[in-house]
């Protein structure tokens, strides 16, 4: 009944969740860290702002963001049209692809690498052309050799979910030369606000190089606020007039429109959400060395593991003490860095367990 495209999808399988697993196991105190989410919570100021936008959940919300869009064009240097807005990013993905790749389309991203692009491809219809890694990177001139006439969007992801790793200036600006100017390239950048790196990209400064770019961001990661659903675009303002035909009406809601406003201008809730992150980092690097289990270093705020073992048993022996983590595949597994409690707490659950 259905359409062979979308009989091809397994449908996304999210982080599992703490209520899940307390009911699931009778466990009282359970922690996640599975799916990059901030570990202290939302700003508080964006709370009291969705608290005052309640009294007017009887309105629709304004479709264009007026003000998160004037706010976040300005901290951005952006002009405001350049800007889109989504419930999550995961759903502008998804437009993306449904705006630009017909059947037949060649959607091109990285062998190990955010799920929801093979998702995306194929409820478009495009054929996914996975590109196999270099030492848990993108490897770039296995992109550019996998370029074809039938080429139409290419997704990368930086830092890259799960291994955490990034391209360089060099190796995007090699990849966007040798790009034709009717390939969409989504620059993936859910994490930018973690890297440290000084060889890292920054999208933006590229858009008016490259008309062809489009550069996703979130509200869900370092602005905490993954549970209203906030996600925002930059591109052309050509590219966005065609994302605008088909986002749907209302995509992002009232309560996620006040929160990022408020959490934009939050900078005390940003800068202990990457102090926690760095400190985090720094244990468990150190902890995990201690325990023999092997890492890929992160510019995240998760790591990349692998096990000795198949990660789904690691998986389950840690749910049983309260922990969840992600399993990848074989034996890789992603932990996101928490609070130093959680993390501490990860660590004994692994001295346990071997
Ligand atoms: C790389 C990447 N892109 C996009 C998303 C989607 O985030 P959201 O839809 O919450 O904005 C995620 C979420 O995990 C992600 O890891």
């Amino acid at each position: 009944m259905a359409k062979k495209s979308v009989m091809q999808i397994k449908p996304y399988v999210p982080g599992k969740p703490a209520a899940v697993v307390q009911r699931e196991l009778g466990l009282k105190d359970v922690i996640k860290l599975a799916s990059n989410e901030n570990p202290l919570g939302p700003s508080k100021a964006a709370v009291k702002a969705m608290a005052k936008a309640l009294n007017t959940l009887n309105i629709y919300p304004e479709s264009g963001a007026f003000e998160l869009r004037k706010a976040l064009a300005k901290r951005l240097r952006v002009k405001p049209e350049t800007l889109f807005f989504g419930n999550g990013s995961n759903e502008l993905l998804q437009i993306i692809a449904e705006a630009f790749v017909s059947p037949g389309d060649e959607v091109m991203f990285s062998a190990v690498s955010f799920v929801v692009y093979s998702i995306a491809a194929n409820i478009a219809g495009g054929t996914i052309i996975q590109i196999p890694q270099d030492n848990f990177s993108h490897n770039i001139d296995g992109f550019i050799s996998r370029l074809s006439p039938k080429t139409k969007l290419i997704f990368i992801c930086n830092p890259n979910n799960p291994t955490g790793t990034i391209i360089s200036k060099a190796e995007f600006e090699k990849l966007m030369q040798a790009v034709p100017k009717n390939v969409i390239v989504v620059l993936d950048e859910a994490y930018f606000e973690y890297v440290d790196a000084k060889d890292f990209p920054d999208g933006i400064k590229y858009l008016s190089k490259y008309p062809n770019l489009i550069v996703l961001r979130t509200f869900s990661k370092i602005y905490g606020l993954a549970g209203v659903r906030a996600g925002y675009g930059i591109a052309d303002a050509d590219i966005v007039s065609i994302i605008e035909r088909i986002r749907p009406p209302f995509n992002i809601n009232s309560l996620a429109q006040a929160g990022a406003l408020a959490a934009l201008g939050d900078k005390a809730h940003l800068s202990a959400t990457l102090k926690t992150n760095k400190e985090g980092r720094a244990y468990l690097y150190a902890e995990l060395k201690k325990l023999g289990i092997k890492f890929v270093p992160t510019q995240a705020n998760f790591i990349f593991v692998m096990f000795d073992k198949n990660a789904r048993i690691y998986f389950e022996e840690l749910q049983k003490k309260g922990v969840i983590i992600r399993t990848v595949f074989d034996n890789f597994g992603r932990i996101t860095i928490g609070t130093m409690k959680e993390n501490k707490r990860l660590i004994k659950a692994l001295n346990d367990i071997k």
